[in-house]
């Protein structure tokens, strides 16, 4: 039993980069096992920062592997940037600890200009894609004609081909169902076929990977992508990504059996964000709001990691932490930005919500029910102190470890770390 699985428990972005780089530590290897570049994952090593989208969280541990595994959608145009931009910065993304899953499936420039496609045709209902072409590139995938990373091992003229087919098929739905102009297949061939050369000697089998880690003793740790709330299955549908960044997520982008996990570790922001559209319950859109979200002043403030989008801020709400906690069967929790909360007197949090003037405790999976879903608050003290330099529980203002109790409390979960600053050294570790 020797895998760590760390999840987002939210609507992504609740620091899951962070948590990953802080237990990499003692990992020997970090795998990502969904979505694509629509993540972004931030980790900050004394004054550096990195914005990861591909390349897993470990990466910055010279002993750790790195595997980008089966059930993700890998845009090779953008995993080859990234990994020019971290090797710029000294850091070894060799094929030896850099390693693609041959079943993973290519984003290609059809799917990023059908993302964009789509959500114009969707007009005022536009679900907020991060428009790197997810969506689509998973349709291909679900529809058996999505080009897997191992055709990049076929024969040149045969992966040319591949492309080609896909690409005039792609441009029938550019033209005629969106209006949109056709792209240039040729040039899309020819890149296809530069990106196979480069990307081939780190094209492996992930799930024999992870097997003969497990035979070897590795530490293993599972790197979540997204979140609960935008999981395609148990998210708020349709205002969700396309693949399951929960834990069923986890087996099948992996290959692994169940058997091999032993902590579940959800990853809680001290208060709830969101980017793109959807039903958010416990939204401020005032003040509060903008308070939460900071001025953009500081990198850690509530703006996409991605897209650069200010992120809808609002309080804590237990009733879809109590949820994810079951979907996912959370083992602990990894409190983050709980020092962003040093800005308010009072804190709310949600612990029902009001349906139609009668309480409920459950997350509702139908999203017009959950539209109209208010929030049922609790108030609890805050604390006006600064807190980024403790390191340990008791230091923490009383108020502040209330908060965390409470919180563990209603979710029924211990709290593993709690994070008080964007740095490897800014955690409480318990
Ligand atoms: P991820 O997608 O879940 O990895 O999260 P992101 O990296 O997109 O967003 C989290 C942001 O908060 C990043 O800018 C992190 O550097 C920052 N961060 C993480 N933990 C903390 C924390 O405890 N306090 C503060 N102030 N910032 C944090
Ligand atoms: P990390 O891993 C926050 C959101 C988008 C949009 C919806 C669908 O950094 O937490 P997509 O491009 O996936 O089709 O967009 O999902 N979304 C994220 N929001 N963090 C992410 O990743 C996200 N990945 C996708 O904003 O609402
Ligand atoms: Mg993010």
């Amino acid at each position: 039993m020797a895998i760590t699985v760390i999840l987002g428990a939210q609507w992504g972005d609740e620091g899951k980069g962070k948590i990953t780089d802080l237990l990499a530590a003692e990992a020997d290897i970090v795998a990502r096992f969904g979505g694509g570049d629509n993540a972004g994952h931030t980790v900050t090593v004394g004054s550096e920062r990195f914005a990861l989208h591909l390349i897993p969280s470990g990466i910055l541990y010279r002993r750790v592997i790195c595997l980008l595994g089966g059930g993700m959608v890998v845009n090779p145009e953008r995993l080859l940037a990234e990994m020019d931009g971290l090797a710029a910065r000294g850091v070894d993304v060799s094929p030896a600890r850099l390693k693609l899953s041959g079943q993973a499936h290519l984003i290609m420039p059809y799917h990023i200009a059908l993302d964009g496609a789509a959500e114009a045709a969707r007009g005022g209902a536009a679900l907020g894609t991060t428009k790197r072409g997810i969506g689509p590139a998973y349709t291909d995938k679900a529809a058996r004609s999505g080009i897997r990373v191992e055709e990049m091992l076929h024969a040149p003229e045969v992966l040319a081909q591949r492309i080609r087919q896909q690409a005039e098929a792609k441009n029938t739905l550019l033209e005629k169902l969106y209006g949109q102009p056709a792209l240039e297949i040729e040039g899309i061939v020819e890149q296809g076929l530069a990106h196979a050369r480069r990307l081939a000697p780190h094209i492996v089998n992930v799930s024999e990977e992870i097997e003969s880690g497990l035979r070897s003793r590795k530490r293993i740790l599972a790197e979540g992508a997204q979140g609960t709330l935008l999981d395609l299955d148990f998210g708020s549908y349709p205002y969700v990504t396309s693949s399951n960044p929960t834990i069923g997520g986890v087996l099948l982008g992996l290959g692994v059996g169940s058997q091999h996990i032993e902590r579940v570790v959800g990853v809680v922001k001290a208060y709830q964000t969101r980017v793109g559209a959807g039903p958010m319950p416990t939204e401020l859109t005032g003040e509060l709001g903008d308070r939460l979200r900071g001025t953009g002043s500081q990198p850690w403030d509530e703006f996409g990691t991605t897209t650069g989008r200010p992120r809808r801020c609002g309080w804590l709400d237990a009733v879809s932490l109590r949820y994810a906690v079951r979907v996912n069967g959370l083992t602990e929790m990894a409190i983050t930005k709980l020092d962003v909360l040093s800005r308010f007197d009072t804190l709310q949090v949600c612990v029902a919500y009001d349906l139609d003037g009668q309480t409920i405790q459950s997350f509702p999976t139908d999203l017009a029910v959950f539209a109209r879903c208010q929030p049922v608050y609790e108030t609890l003290a805050g604390w006006s102190t600064d807190i980024t330099g403790v390191r340990t529980f008791q230091d923490l203002p009383q108020p502040a470890r209330h908060y965390i109790a409470r919180l563990e409390e209603l979710l029924g979960i211990p709290a593993c770390c709690i994070s008080v600053g964007p740095g490897r050294e800014e955690t409480i570790r318990r």
